[in-house]
C-alpha cells in the first residue's frame, strides 16, 4: 500500500507566489476544470495575493515537500451589495488529487471565511466536473442555478452549474428536479464503482447505519452483507454489469429524506420495480433503505 502523502495547509504569502502560480498554471492547462486555459500573468497572479492578503480574505496553499500542491481561495465580488459574500476557487495538481487535500484545503479556507464574518460563498463549476461538485454538495453547497452552454473549450460546450453555501442557517434547498437529477445520477445503488469510489471507506460513505435492503430474490440483506457482496464484486474482474434504468419518479418524505422509484432492467432480461430511501446526511447522500420487486 502506497504511504499517504504528508501535506500542510497555511495561509498564502508572498514567498510562495511562483509556487501558487505553477500549480495554477498545471491544473489550467488541463483545460477541463478552470476558466482560464494557463496561468495569468505574473503581474495579475502577485496582485490578486496582495490583494487577498490585504482584505485578510481566506487564501491557503497546501504544501508537499517544499511545493505548493494545491490552494483554496475565498474572494471578493468587489461591489458593496456584495460585501457578505464570497467567491470560492480551488485546486489541486492531478497527481496530488484523491488523498484529502482538496477537501483540507476548502474546510480551512470556509473556517476562515466564517471568521472574517462572510455569510454566503458561491461558486461556479462545469457541469462536468463531479468530483468538485461531490465534493462541494459535501460540504453542504446547493446548487442555485445553471448557465446553459456558457463553457466553450475547443469547441467542446459544458454548462456552468452556480453553487453556494450560506452560512447563516438558511438552506438553498434545491428543487425536486435537482434532487432527482442528483440522486438518479447515484442508481442504480452500487452500481457505478468508478463514480463513487470501490473501496470499504467509499461503500460504507453511501449507506446510513441503518441500511437495509429486501432484494427483488426475497432476501433481506443487512449492511454488512452488501459490504461484503460489492467488495467481492468489484474486485472480480470478469464481473458483467449490465443494466437499463428508467420512469424515475421522486417523493420528498421529510426534510434531506426522499423516495426514489424506478425500472431496472438487468441483463436486458430481468425486470424489477426498484424503491430507494434517500437521506441526505451532512450533505451526503446515503441509501437508507433498498427494495426491488420482480415484475419479469
Ligand atoms: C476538485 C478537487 C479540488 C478535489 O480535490 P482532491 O484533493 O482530489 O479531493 P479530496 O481527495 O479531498 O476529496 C474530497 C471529496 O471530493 C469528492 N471527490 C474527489 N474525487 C472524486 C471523484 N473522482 N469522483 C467523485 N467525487 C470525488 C469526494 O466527495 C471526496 O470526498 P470523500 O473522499 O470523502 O468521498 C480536485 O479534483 C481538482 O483540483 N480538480 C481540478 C480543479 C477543479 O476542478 N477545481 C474546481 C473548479 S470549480
Amino acid at each position: 500500500m502506497e504511504d499517504k502523502v504528508v501535506y500542510t495547509i497555511v495561509p498564502i504569502t508572498l514567498a510562495h507566489l511562483d509556487g501558487f502560480r505553477a500549480a495554477v498554471d498545471s491544473v489550467a492547462k488541463e483545460k477541463q476544470y478552470l476558466s482560464f486555459l494557463e496561468g495569468p500573468p505574473y503581474a495579475m497572479s502577485k496582485e490578486f495575493v496582495e490583494e487577498n492578503i490585504k482584505g485578510n480574505w481566506p487564501h491557503v496553499i497546501a504544501i508537499v515537500d517544499d511545493i505548493v500542491v494545491g490552494w483554496c481561495d475565498i474572494t471578493s465580488l468587489n461591489r458593496p451589495v456584495y460585501a457578505h459574500c464570497g467567491e470560492l476557487g480551488i485546486g489541486v495538481i492531478a497527481s496530488y488529487r484523491g488523498q484529502g487535500i482538496g477537501k483540507a484545503l476548502i474546510i480551512d479556507a470556509l473556517r476562515r471565511a466564517k471568521e472574517k464574518g462572510l455569510e454566503r460563498i458561491e461558486l461556479t463549476v462545469f457541469e462536468k466536473n463531479l468530483p468538485a461538485i461531490t465534493l462541494y454538495q459535501q460540504l453542504g453547497f446547493f446548487v442555485e442555478g445553471k448557465k446553459n452552454g456558457a463553457v466553450k473549450i475547443d469547441g467542446e460546450y459544458d454548462n456552468l452549474i452556480c453553487m453556494a453555501l450560506r452560512f447563516d442557517g438558511v438552506k438553498n434547498e434545491p428543487n425536486d428536479k435537482e434532487i432527482l437529477k442528483e440522486l438518479k445520477n447515484r442508481e442504480p445503488i452500487f452500481h457505478h464503482p468508478d463514480k463513487f469510489g470501490r473501496t470499504e471507506h467509499d461503500i460504507l460513505n453511501q449507506i446510513c447505519d441503518e441500511f437495509w435492503e429486501v432484494g427483488a430474490s426475497g432476501n433481506v440483506y443487512t449492511k454488512e452483507v452488501v459490504l461484503a457482496t460489492l467488495l467481492e464484486r468489484y474486485n472480480d474482474p470478469n464481473y458483467q454489469d449490465i443494466w437499463e434504468a428508467k420512469d424515475f419518479a421522486l417523493t420528498r418524505i421529510a426534510q434531506d429524506n426522499y423516495l426514489l422509484t424506478y425500472t431496472l432492467i438487468q441483463d436486458k432480461t430481468r425486470l424489477t420495480k426498484r424503491s430507494t430511501l434517500w437521506r441526505r446526511e451532512n450533505g451526503v447522500w446515503k441509501v437508507l433503505y433498498h427494495q426491488g420487486t420482480i415484475v419479469s
